[in-house]
């Protein structure tokens, strides 16, 4: 049985497949019932708020003829202290997998521990993984020939990533970049250097360790970049310090001058939700070269194909 907890937990020979049926399901999208999820119910444990992750899922479970089961974590026991483990067993008696959107990434890996059926991280503060995997398939099918290797045409790309450097959005793409192949160069503030837990992650996973680079110079880090991402400043959780990070991290600022640097004909991605006037300017937000929306969209059919991969897992 598979669990999809951090970028790794699909290996290099498993990227093609995961990407080709994301692409598949976009195509057959509405003309194509798929039955891969028939009969089972799978529940999504939220303790933070969402709109994309939240909804593309529902909506995906069922499309995959499956059942949806939201459940707010303070509406279930677990809000008021019963224990990780209990309630990934019994859980587990009933759904057949669980996506969780939590703060403590130990909180996915305990769950996926103590149950029987498939975890998906649907953010931690520390990994964002659903969202690099739609990222990367966002880029690819700019990048591929029609038809062509979706995995094969992000190596060797650059992406710089601006703004919060160790939040979860910088750690997976730190990750997603050594999966994928790609180049990162990460510009933020000196405190918000990529922190001892990715470089952890990055020894356990045999990745080098200066796999990427960091810098304070934005401009440095958007030289030769095919993608300029950024993040929020202020995650979820993180609400108590929005006044000192958003004067830290104003120099980050993706700024149409900024985008101007990179790449001529460079991609603009953000995760959103977007703070117009804050990690970015609207008018790059509005770019032709501002991919955004077609982002979100694959949220959608990148996680039907993770859900379909991992559901075949469970009956082999
Ligand atoms: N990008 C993302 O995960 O959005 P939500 O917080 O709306 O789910
Ligand atoms: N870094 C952001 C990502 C939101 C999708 C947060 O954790 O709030």
């Amino acid at each position: 049985m598979k669990h999809f907890l951090k970028e790794t937990d699909f290996k290099p020979h498993e990227l093609g497949e995961v990407f080709a049926l994301a692409r598949e399901l976009k195509a057959k999208r509405g003309r194509h019932t798929s039955a891969v999820l028939a009969g089972q119910t799978w529940a999504t444990i939220f303790s933070k708020s969402s709109t994309r992750t939240r909804v593309s899922f529902e909506v995906g479970i069922h499309e995959l003829g499956g059942n949806p089961l939201f459940l707010n974590k303070n509406d279930i026991q677990l809000g008021r202290g019963e224990s990780v483990e209990d309630t990934a067993k019994v859980l587990s008696r009933f759904v057949h997998g669980l996506i969780v959107r939590t703060f403590d990434h130990g909180e996915v890996e305990r769950l996926a521990a103590a149950g029987t059926v498939p975890v998906i991280n649907a953010l931690t503060d520390f990994l964002h993984p659903c969202q690099i995997y739609t990222d990367a398939f966002t880029m690819a099918e700019r990048w591929a020939a029609p038809g062509g290797d979706l995995v094969a045409s992000l190596r060797g790309r650059k992406i710089a990533f601006l703004g919060d450097t160790a939040c979860n959005m910088a750690n997976s793409w730190i990750l997603g970049a050594n999966l994928f192949g790609m180049k990162i160069a990460l510009a933020g503030p000196a405190e918000f250097a990529p922190g001892a837990e990715l470089k952890a992650q990055l020894k356990r996973e045999n990745f080098p360790v200066d796999s990427y680079q960091f810098t304070t110079d934005p401009f440095e880090a958007v030289r030769d970049a095919d993608v300029v991402y950024t993040d929020v400043w202020v995650s979820m959780g993180k609400e108590e310090e929005k006044a000192e990070r958003i004067r830290q991290m104003s120099p980050y600022a993706v700024t149409s001058k900024l985008f101007a640097a990179a790449k001529p004909d460079a991609l603009f991605m953000h995760c959103l939700p977007a703070h117009p006037g804050e990690e970015v300017e609207q008018a790059v937000l509005d770019n032709p070269r501002s991919i955004i929306f077609d982002q979100a969209e694959n949220r959608l059919h990148m996680q039907k194909s993770i859900l379909a991969v991992l559901a075949q897992s469970v009956r082999k």
